[in-house]
């Protein structure tokens, strides 16, 4: 492998281009080629990035360039490539959600295991540094006793970014609306940084689009720590707005919205208190919440650069299968119980 992991992009609409721009700057990945059922995308992205573009998915399965494959086909595809992919060998970086079932999750993590390939969620987010400040303030336990942990995303769609595509907005290709394709970065740092879910009670709604699944849905979630919250989710809200995650504790409160912190309050400060505050309080980019594509070239970089090393040299992987299955847990729960009228409890 000489120091690299070559990658195959399967799947080459709007999230590849990103991936192919993130692996561009990356010492540790060499870009080997594309494919995709409509070829003509395959083709056009392999000549953006200077690469092969392949007729069919065996084809690029039996190429021994490529050690590992970013899976970027709609959302309820994930598996039906994954799999054929897991068992030729090749580790795998999947976008997000992992799959729109426990079921087909559950499968891709089993077939991962027994053909000893990695498989690792993107959830770029996670490595963001307000994120990445608010765990560690979690783990120390600075937020004393932990009471309510919420998300708001009031995000935009317009009705274009559902009628240009033939799988968004669907339940059987998107597995939900705003909670599975947006709103699952939110609901993955909840879990992250509060733990599991005990029982939720959600509502949902289509309201502004002509669409089958959801575009606004409000959930209260209690969690096995023994704290509440509130999940809000659209994307009917224009303009659209900076995407919300708050926590509170017994003893310190801290909100984020996007990249920067809003709020960052404890009971027993300590001195980089005022440093986090100084370098992170501002105001929250609005861009996020009505445009698809707002999304940093390095956040994906960095994951990608993990699955590499983790290949490679046996790095720790910071996000795997079963990290990825907890986010997909908690909607499908959220979904279970929008359509039941009644609170859907979680296994333990
Ligand atoms: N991490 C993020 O923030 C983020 C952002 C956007 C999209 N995504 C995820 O990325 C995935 C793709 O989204 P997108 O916006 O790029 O969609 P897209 O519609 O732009 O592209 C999907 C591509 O997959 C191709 N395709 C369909 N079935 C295929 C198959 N069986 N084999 C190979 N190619 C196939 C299509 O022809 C299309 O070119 C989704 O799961 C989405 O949730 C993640």
């Amino acid at each position: 492998m000489n120091g690299q992991v070559g990658f195959g992009i399967i799947g080459a609409g709007m999230i590849a281009a990103h991936h192919g721009k993130s692996m561009q700057n990356l010492q540790n990945v060499h870009l080997v080629g594309f494919y995709d059922t409509n070829y003509e995308s395959a083709k056009k992205r392999a000549e953006e990035f200077h690469c092969k573009a392949y007729r069919t998915l065996d084809e690029m399965l039996s190429d021994p360039e490529i050690q590992a494959v970013t899976i970027a086909t709609p959302s309820g595809m994930h598996s039906q490539v994954a799999i054929p992919a897991a068992r030729a060998g090749k580790h795998i970086l999947c976008e997000k959600p992992l799959e729109i079932s426990l079921e087909k999750v559950d499968q891709l993590i089993q077939e991962c295991e027994e053909n000893h390939v990695l498989l690792s969620p993107v959830f770029q987010i996670r490595f963001t540094k307000p994120v990445k400040l608010l765990y560690e303030a979690m783990r120390k336990g600075r937020f004393g006793r932990m009471l309510l942990a919420s998300a708001q995303m009031r995000w935009y769609r317009e009705p274009a970014y559902y009628t240009a595509s033939n799988w968004r907005g669907t339940w059987k290709l998107d597995g939900g609306g705003a909670l599975m394709n947006q709103a699952i970065h939110m609901i993955d740092l909840l879990l992250y940084i509060n733990g599991a879910p005990e029982e939720v009670f959600s509502f949902s709604g289509t309201l502004t689009h002509s669409i089958e699944v959801e575009d606004n849905l409000c959930a209260a979630v209690k969690y096995r720590n023994g704290s509440f919250g509130t999940i809000e989710v659209s994307t009917s809200c224009a303009p659209g707005f900076p995407r919300r995650l708050e926590f509170s504790g017994s003893c310190g409160t801290v909100a984020i919205e996007e990249d920067k912190i809003m709020r960052w309050d404890f009971v027993n400060p300590v001195p980089e208190d005022e440093i986090i505050r100084k370098e992170l309080f501002g105001q929250a980019d609005a861009k996020g919440g009505s445009a698809p594509m707002n999304i940093s070239h390095e956040l994906h970089a960095f994951q990608i650069s993990n699955l590499a090393n983790a290949i490679l040299y046996g790095e720790h992987l910071l996000l795997d299968g079963y990290e990825g299955r907890r986010a997909i847990e908690l909607i499908c729960g959220i979904y279970e119980s929008a359509r039941t009228g009644k609170p859907y409890i979680f296994k333990r």
